[in-house]
């Protein structure tokens, strides 16, 4: 399996978990109460699932690779993908403060909540779109084996570091669980 493949399949996933998001903001909008341990499991699968690792490989790892290879990070795509990545982390700031504020009591702040994460959501499917279709084509043609073997070697070390022994099953056991809630 080569690098960009991984990263795709992280979008399958993270996908995924966009389409729980906005069927569960479908349903405080009409009105239901939202379960506070399913908003903190979801914001927690973002955190640390779509942006500690899978944000963490393209920032860390593939985007300095790509301007080894000669794509550059100013004025061109991966300029465009860094700050998408961090409006990506004001959304979720915002639906943070916001789920704090639900458990507080304040019942507008779900309002507040579905905003946020509908920012979110827009934003990650167009990023996505993005990396798949641009990004990722330009990087499956410019970088050469060493480069994909290093990356590689780096992803092994961002999952080891920075997600721990166990935490990707997590994660697929909680998209599992949510996909058969929200989306069958
Ligand atoms: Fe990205
Ligand atoms: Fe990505």
């Amino acid at each position: 399996m080569k690098p960009i493949d991984i990263l795709k399949e992280e979008h399958e996933l993270i996908l995924e978990m966009l389409r729980v998001l906005n069927a569960v903001c479908d349903k405080i909008d009409a009105g239901e109460k939202p379960g506070i341990e399913r908003l903190v499991s979801i914001i927690d699968f973002i955190r640390n699932f779509a942006d500690k690792c899978h944000h963490a490989k393209e920032e860390e790892l593939l985007f300095p690779a790509l301007e080894k290879a000669g794509i550059p990070r100013e004025g061109g795509p991966v300029g465009v993908m860094l700050h998408e990545h961090t409006l990506g982390r004001e959304y979720v700031r915002g639906m943070g403060e916001a789920l704090e504020k639900i458990k507080a009591g304040d019942a507008k702040a779900s309002l507040h909540f579905t905003e946020h994460a509908r920012g979110y959501t827009t934003l990650l499917y167009a990023h996505i779109n993005k990396e798949n279709n641009v990004l990722f084509k330009m990087a499956e043609q410019r970088l050469d084996p060493v480069a994909e073997n290093a990356l590689m070697d780096g992803f092994e070390r961002v999952e080891r570091e920075e997600m721990g022994e166990g935490v990707h099953e997590k994660y697929h056991a909680l998209l599992h669980e949510l996909r058969d809630m929200y989306l069958s």
